[in-house]
């Protein structure tokens, strides 16, 4: 699940020194970790202490407490330089550490706040609905590549005024650095230069909503200011690199686990098509024990101390959001799937400053998903014969084949 490379950061934050980067793709943990049902190996971490260092100056937090500690704490363990996705320059604000990642967080939460989210609502319902459409009377879908991966992109659209025609490009720029194929040298070669497109592509969007400005993000990320200060060209585009990364694949990975989830519990799914008020608390609970996002990575600044295990500078620390997830010390029955549960403080979006951005709309994207479908298609399953396959990199499933009566 994680691999670190020694890799030279390039463009205008280029450091003589190598860094050790997180890559998010298999290899070297994979003991530790299983794509495919996690839960058990979860377990396993917990139980060895909740913090364990299978190799020098590689740290993996796996309690509730240990993780709190991490990611609470960003003077001690910095994402800085961390993630290098075909990007020239740190993602704001992923890669930016308190104070200055306070500036973007106050210009860009006011945007993706829950009475924003209210009003695309119908909008989101729209674009779920278009995708259903065309496959509700075929009585079959490829799940994850019929509507989990268009709709997220789709949605974005409508956030940075797009029209529905710029899909495929946002689809391919998205892909081209989140799932670039070939082996790690051609996959650095690709990200490197969709990474490239990718800035040349907002670039230009972003010249038509100087001269002409709509009501969108990216005209909002253009007339916002902090402290009577304006947001450079440079800075927006490093926030529209990260949006590509972090708001589409997550929020198409964790629909097809959960559906995933549905069609082979069909007492969870029948609950749902009961009462659909329980949606919210189901996506919760989803969130919870799927995880989509598994971990993330932290670089030690200095000397410290984790639930008593000491940690040297420079030490990559693995935050297995998905182990805390069901440390007992924090859930009641942290193993049994309950869409009752009260009081579901997960930390699937996160924890600390950087807790994710884009939480409300995700939910929102999630809880309009389930609604429309079970609405539409209360009663499916898994076609009969299919193998689920979980690729490398974030929690996703990729071959969610669905079918369900037309009659
Ligand atoms: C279910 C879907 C999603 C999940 C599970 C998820 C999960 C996460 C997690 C775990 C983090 C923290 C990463 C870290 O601390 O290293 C994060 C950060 C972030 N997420 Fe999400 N995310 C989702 C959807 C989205 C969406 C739709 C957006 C679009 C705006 C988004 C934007 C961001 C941003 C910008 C950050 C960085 C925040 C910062 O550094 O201050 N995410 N997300």
């Amino acid at each position: 699940m994680v691999e670190l490379r020694e890799r030279k950061l390039s463009g205008s934050e280029s450091r003589d020194e190598p860094k050790a980067v997180f890559r998010g793709d298999e290899e070297g943990l994979d003991d530790l970790f299983d794509l495919a049902e996690p839960q058990p190996k979860y377990k396993a971490l917990l139980e060895a202490g909740g913090i364990i260092c299978p190799a020098e100056g590689f740290v993996v937090a796996a309690s509730r407490a240990a993780v709190d500690e991490v990611l609470r704490h960003p003077e001690s363990y910095t994402s800085r330089d961390l993630v290098q996705l075909g990007n020239v320059r740190p993602l704001i604000p992923l890669s930016v550490d308190p104070p200055e990642h306070l500036k973007y967080r106050k210009i860009l939460d006011p945007l993706f706040a829950p009475k924003k989210m209210d009003a695309i609502e119908d909008d989101v319902a729209a674009r779920v609905n278009h995708f259903i459409d065309a496959f509700v009377d075929r009585g079959s879908c490829n799940f994850t590549e019929e509507l989990a991966v268009l709709f997220p992109s789709a949605v974005f659209l409508g956030l940075m005024g797009l029209p529905w025609e710029e899909l495929d490009t946002l689809l391919r720029l998205k892909d081209g650095i989140m799932r670039p194929p070939g082996d790690p040298a051609e996959q650095m070669r690709i990200r490197e230069q969709i990474g490239q497109e990718i800035y040349v592509y907002f670039d230009a969007i972003l010249d038509e909503r100087h001269k002409k400005p709509e009501d969108d993000i990216l005209t909002e990320f253009l007339r916002a200011e902090v402290d009577g200060e304006k947001l450079s060209r440079e800075e927006i585009l490093d926030i529209c690199f990260l949006f590509l990364i972090a708001g589409l694949d997550t929020v198409t990975d964790s629909l097809t686990l959960f559906f995933a989830h549905l069609s082979r519990h069909p007492e969870h799914r029948r609950q749902i098509v009961a009462d659909p008020s329980i949606i919210p608390r189901a996506v919760e609970e989803l969130l919870r024990w799927e995880t989509p996002v598994a971990g993330t990575a932290r670089a030690a600044t200095g000397d410290s101390v984790v639930a008593g295990c000491p940690i040297t500078p420079g030490s990559i620390v693995f935050v297995s959001i998905g182990a805390a997830n069901v440390d007992p010390e924090v859930f009641g029955d942290p193993f049994d799937v309950r869409f009752d549960r009260e009081d579901n403080r997960h930390l699937a979006f996160g924890g600390g400053v950087h807790r994710c951005l884009g939480s409300h709309l995700a939910r929102r994207e999630l809880r309009i998903a389930l609604r429309e479908w079970h609405r539409r298609i209360p009663d499916y399953e898994l076609k009969p014969g299919i193998e689920l396959h979980y690729p490398p990199g974030l929690r996703s499933v990729e071959n969610l084949e669905l079918i369900w009566s037309t009659s």
